[in-house]
């Protein structure tokens, strides 16, 4: 099978429908990752037809950017990296009256594109994104300046932001000045607020959409029952805090018993419902195994779900914030 691929907005890059998440591969947040099966991982995601992958400078403190610029450097294939830069005061997600000189100054934008540039091992970073955004930072500060001025040293291709978790609309205003290229934001069967006024936004505006969380931090994969246990240090046990696991577990059930398919079907499913809306340009499911990017490789056929059955997930919509 050959991966289909999607324009990322007015970047005129081609991008692979699956994309590859690397938090998870740079073992901070999540415990569990091993460095022979990351590479194993991405080389299998590579062969398979990924050309994108989704990282960030704070992933381990570069250790995510290392293994993906090592792996890269080994292929021959063009394969893009979209990296981001942390806010400078450590704050997730951006808070409201923060003002952008404490999260982006011009002097450490520069500072940071620098390292994650020798991380991977590149001249270049194809999408350099900021880490969370808040809409109060449009013309304030000194960000984009510096964001200008490494597009025309040929340091950075196109340029990103994070969207705050469950803020789709804290991007708009933005996206209307012209000087965004992507935007990557949570987007899945729970969490459909972006179809509303987001993603019309973007297709106005010829910005490419990068889909984050699409499997719910795994909530949406069939894995998490009540009884699920992570690992000490692994940021899900507070995710899938109290009676969390219950409630998803709930949750999932209907979802399965509704479109009448297998719980092994669930993650197919939610990344299939992503790709389902046209102004998605690619998903970056979390992957740290060969099995899961087989899996998930499979999903980038270019065949949405029915109308039928976006319409009956439509319905399965949960509004909640379980990072807090
Ligand atoms: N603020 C931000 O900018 C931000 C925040 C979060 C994420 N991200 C980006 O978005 C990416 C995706 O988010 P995420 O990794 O946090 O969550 P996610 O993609 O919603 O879920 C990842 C989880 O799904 C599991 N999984 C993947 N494919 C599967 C399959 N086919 N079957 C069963 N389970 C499967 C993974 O398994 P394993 O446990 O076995 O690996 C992992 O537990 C990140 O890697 C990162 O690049 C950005």
């Amino acid at each position: 099978m050959k991966m289909n691929r999607r324009t990322l907005g007015k970047t005129g890059l081609q991008v692979s429908e699956i994309g590859f998440g690397a938090w998870g591969i740079g073992k901070s947040g999540w415990i569990g990752a091993s460095d022979n099966e990351s590479v194993e991982a991405l080389n299998r995601a590579f062969d398979l037809g990924v050309n994108l992958v989704d990282t960030a400078l704070a992933y381990g403190e570069g250790h995510s950017e290392k293994l993906v610029g090592q792996v890269r450097k080994q292929r021959s294939e063009t394969i893009y990296v979209a990296t981001k830069i942390p806010p400078k005061n450590r704050q997730w997600p951006a808070r409201s009256r923060v003002p952008a000189e404490e999260t982006f100054p011009a002097k450490y934008v520069i500072a940071c594109t620098e390292q994650s540039l020798k991380n991977l091992g590149a001249e270049t970073i194809d999408i350099q994104q900021f880490h969370v955004w808040s809409d109060e930072w449009v013309n304030h500060g000194d960000w984009l300046e510096a964001i200008q001025k490494l597009k025309q040293q040929g340091k950075v291709g196109a340029f990103g932001i994070s969207i705050n978790d469950y803020q789709p609309d804290n991007a708009i205003k933005l996206i209307e000045t012209g000087v965004v290229d992507t935007v990557q934001v949570i987007y899945n069967i729970f969490e459909q607020a972006p179809e509303e006024r987001l993603f019309p936004a973007c297709e106005r505006h010829s910005v490419g959409i990068i889909v984050r969380v699409a499997l719910d931090e795994g909530g949406l994969t069939g894995k998490i029952t009540p009884d699920t246990r992570f690992e000490e240090g692994d940021f899900r046990n507070r995710f899938f805090r109290d009676d969390r696991k219950q409630q998803v577990y709930e949750h999932v059930q209907r979802i399965v018993s509704d479109l009448d398919i297998s719980l092994d079907q669930i993650a197919e499913t939610a990344l299939r419902y992503v790709l389902s809306h046209r102004a998605v340009s690619t998903v970056i499911p979390g992957m740290r195994s060969v099995r899961n990017v087989e899996r998930n490789c499979q999903i980038g056929d270019g065949r949405g779900l029915s109308k039928h059955q976006v319409e009956k997930l439509k319905t399965h919509a949960w509004a909640r914030n379980f990072y807090q």
